[in-house]
């Protein structure tokens, strides 16, 4: 049987279906090298929001691809590997929020961006890792609840002196990192800053010498003058931040940072979405409305 070469194959589907390609930076190298954008959640909504393309493939899990059906209702948006989900996403249900609004009704909703169509539609407002501070610090003094991801709601509680509740899910990939590996690893590499990612934990955050979302910690090793640094965060990363940055060191917090949904999507599941227009993202039109309220009220605190 003939070899495909998927590279060369994605290349000319891209262009024959008026396709793009979006992956964000966990993927697998070769999955981000194939892609037209790579970005952290919020930057690749962001693309998914504007881009004249008639069709997203959304290299990344369920929600994000959910996410950019939601901004993007018109255009037929691909996951790769329809399997390829968040658990911390699966962590509030729909009918668990309703029930806690049923019983709160006077408090304002913020609802993590890794999180389904469903929950969204229930919620206020959305935030992703990028953006969270902005949109939260607008809400001082309300009465909130954030879902699902106990650690950046702890965070962002604390930062700013919220009245907030906090869900309780989890990242199962950030949430493991422990202060001792952390004390390992700044005794292994003295000279190299922590950078981590808000849904490690807060004792881990606390010990770090930044924060920030995937993108936010791209940014940060590249402008700053330190060349050695401890990642905090999916391994996907180190791929853009090598590329970026080819003369410093990058050193991962732990080798259990690997996201098992994240490395799912090969270059031949990419192949075989485009060329089958397989695994198309739906959502219902009262959740799509719904949810995009919530999304817009996100980018109105942090457009303007
Ligand atoms: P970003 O918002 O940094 O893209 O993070 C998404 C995510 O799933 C982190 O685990
Ligand atoms: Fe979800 Fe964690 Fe994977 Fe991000 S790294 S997609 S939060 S499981």
């Amino acid at each position: 049987m003939k070899k495909i070469d998927y590279i060369k194959e994605i290349n000319r589907l891209k262009k024959e279906k008026k396709a793009v390609i979006l992956a964000h930076y966990y993927q697998r190298p070769e999955v981000q090298d194939i892609a037209d954008y790579k970005g952290d959640s919020l930057a690749l909504s962001r693309i998914a929001a504007t881009t004249d393309a008639r069709m997203i493939v959304f290299c990344g899990v369920h929600f994000m691809a959910e996410t950019a059906k939601i901004l993007s209702p018109d255009k037929k948006v691909l996951l790769p590997v329809k399997e390829a989900g968040c658990p911390m996403a699966d962590m509030v249900t729909d009918m668990s929020l309703k029930k806690y609004k049923e019983e709160n009704p006077d408090v304002t909703i913020v609802c993590y961006v890794n999180s389904t169509a469903n929950v969204k539609a229930l919620s206020d407002v959305c935030v992703t890792s990028g953006n969270a501070e902005k949109v939260v610090s607008q809400y001082k003094g309300k009465k909130l609840m954030y879902v699902p991801d106990k650690n950046l709601g702890t965070y962002l509680k604390e930062k700013f002196d919220l009245n907030m509740n906090v869900w309780n899910g989890f990242c199962c990939i950030h949430n493991e990192v422990t202060v001792k590996e952390v004390q390992n690893a700044k005794e292994s590499y003295p000279d190299a800053q922590l950078i981590v990612h808000p849904e490690c934990q807060l004792e881990i955050v606390k010990m770090a010498d930044f924060v920030g979302s995937t993108g936010q910690l791209l940014n940060y090793v590249k402008k700053s003058n330190c060349n050695e640094f401890i990642i905090g965060t999916e391994n996907g990363i180190i791929h853009q931040m090598k590329r970026a940055c080819p003369n410093k060191k990058f050193y991962l917090l732990t080798d259990n940072l690997a996201c098992y949904d994240m490395k799912l999507t090969t270059l031949k599941d990419v192949y075989d979405a485009l060329q089958q227009e397989k695994n198309i993202i739906e959502v219902k039109d009262d959740i799509q409305e719904n949810a995009l309220k919530a999304l817009e009220k996100m980018f109105e605190y942090t457009d303007n």
